[in-house]
């Protein structure tokens, strides 16, 4: 009896440490320690013993059993923890891996130029506005005093919608939807896109963007003007940047000029981005035109006022050396990632 208990035993032994997962330990188990195992086979045989042997055997079967379930256990236990350590591992980050690199956004040349004028203007106390791109014919042209046989009106130029509605060539318009409001005194800036049916080239593009200014107070004189605007290209271009205003001719404004900047290349004494002027062309500007007012039903005997409008592409390429406005419209990450 004693011989076959140490069989079972070291037999058992043997297949418990050689197991490799749970439920072969559990066929073990139930092969050994069950209903019809045969540690359960031997206890059964039990009655063909001496009766003065039986607590001896009985004891040695039990000392067995005890000893073949903590094999179990502890096998059990060393299967649960090779799994844990399995699923650590394949479940493991490398954090020293290198990471997958996403291209990021970046401000357009125009945005960026844009932000800047819209800061400076907003530092000396204007309002920033927006107008609609399509517009009636009244906001664009008439209420500018821009009258019906005016070139500007061809078809060649202007994109129309129908006979009375058009995209906006400028965005003056801007200027009288502010005036028509009632609120005085205007100061604001009216950044937009507008449209000319213009063909491509390294100068033209059918849709470009201005940004619109407007004064309307009492006793605003044109010193006001010169005053706002060349301080205006001195923080745009730096502290040297001299100012200069030729007369020019817009229908909304009297008397109108141009102004010009000090080439900030070479600071005016003429060089290939000035075409050897020293001067560079930014914006047009004027006193608004009584007629105007009046249109919008301001009175021009109180209030006069005065006005800008500068190209944002023109701002964004000289600001950039950009030689060429094409670029600015073909979102070229390796251009773009260049400002
Ligand atoms: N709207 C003009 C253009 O598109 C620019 C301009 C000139 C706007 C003079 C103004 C101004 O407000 O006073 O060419």
């Amino acid at each position: 009896m004693k011989a076959k208990l140490d069989q079972i035993r070291c037999q058992v032994q043997e297949q418990i440490k050689s197991c490799d997962t749970t439920e072969k330990l559990n066929e073990i188990r139930v092969s050994i320690l069950g209903k019809k195992g045969q540690l359960t086979d031997l206890l059964k045989s039990m009655k063909d013993i001496a009766p003065e042997e039986r607590p001896k055997v009985g004891q040695m079967v039990n000392e067995a059993r005890a000893e073949i379930e903590r094999t179990l256990e502890e096998q059990k236990r060393k299967l649960e923890r090779a799994l844990r350590e399995a699923k650590m591992k394949a479940e493991v980050i490398d954090v020293t891996l290198p990471a997958k690199k996403t291209e990021m956004g970046h401000r357009h040349p125009n945005t960026i130029a844009l932000e800047e004028v819209e800061r400076i203007f907003i530092g000396m106390g204007y309002e920033v506005v927006e107008g609609p791109e399509v517009e009636k014919d009244y906001y664009n042209f008439e209420a500018l005093n821009i009258p019906a046989d005016h070139p500007a009106k061809d078809e060649q130029d202007t994109f129309y919608i129908t006979g009375d509605i058009l995209l906006r060539t400028q965005t003056s318009g801007v200027q009288v939807h502010e005036m028509e409001k009632g609120k005085l005194p205007i100061r604001m800036i009216a950044p937009g896109r507008v449209f000319r049916s213009d063909e491509v080239d390294a100068t033209h593009s059918p849709s470009f963007h201005q940004i619109e200014g407007l004064v309307i107070d009492k006793d605003i004189t044109f010193a006001d003007l010169k005053g706002t605007l060349a301080e205006f290209a001195r923080e745009l271009f730096g502290e040297s940047t001299k100012v200069k205003f030729r007369p020019h001719h817009f229908p909304f404004t009297e008397p109108s000029a141009e102004m010009d900047v000090t080439c900030f290349k070479c600071g005016g004494a003429g060089c290939r981005f000035c075409k050897g002027s020293g001067w560079i062309e930014i914006l047009g500007c004027g006193m608004v035109h009584p007629h105007v007012l009046e249109m919008s039903n301001i009175d021009p005997e109180v209030y006069v006022g005065f006005a800008f409008g500068v190209g944002l592409e023109r701002i964004a390429l000289l600001k950039y050396e950009i030689d060429d406005m094409r670029l600015l419209y073909e979102n070229d990450i390796r251009f773009l990632k260049q400002f």
